[in-house]
């Protein structure tokens, strides 16, 4: 079952948005590779690959929050601590059981739930808050 990116989901800053639908593509490959019993390097290569990408984009949002004195760094950055934690322990899993339907169980519940929550939560909050600097320049 593929999780989806929707217009409900949109937190208003497409660089966001852009890196949010590729880590749902991600995520979705990597279901997808378990599904169909690919072997243990296919579903290794999605993980890291998933791994590099989502530390990518925390810092990337962070990077925003920080140049933007966004008051909720702390707390949001301890979330997206949060998703590697349960990201690593995925990895793991992965490697003292090797690919199955348990790595499909756990992204399903634990990333893909993580990240909706996140976005409509807290990425849909800094959202706001960056397109309200955006329109207070613009009234100078
Ligand atoms: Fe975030
Ligand atoms: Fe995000």
């Amino acid at each position: 079952m593929a999780i989806q990116w929707t217009d409900s989901l949109s937190v208003g800053v497409t660089e966001i948005d852009n890196q949010h639908k590729e880590l749902f593509r991600q995520i979705n490959v990597l279901i997808d590779a378990c599904h169909k019993g690919k072997g243990a390097e296919a579903v290794g290569e999605t993980l890291v690959f998933l791994d590099r990408y989502a530390r990518m984009h925390f810092s990337t949002e962070e990077g925003y929050m920080e140049r933007y004195q966004y008051p909720g760094l702390d707390v949001h950055r301890r979330q997206h601590q949060e998703f590697m934690d349960n990201l690593a322990e995925i990895r793991k899993r992965f490697e003292a059981e090797g690919p199955g339907v348990h790595i499909v169980v756990i992204t399903n519940r634990i990333l893909a739930g993580w990240l909706n929550t996140h976005i409509r939560r807290s990425d849909k909050a800094l959202g706001d808050y960056i397109r309200g600097l955006g329109q207070a320049e613009q009234r100078g």
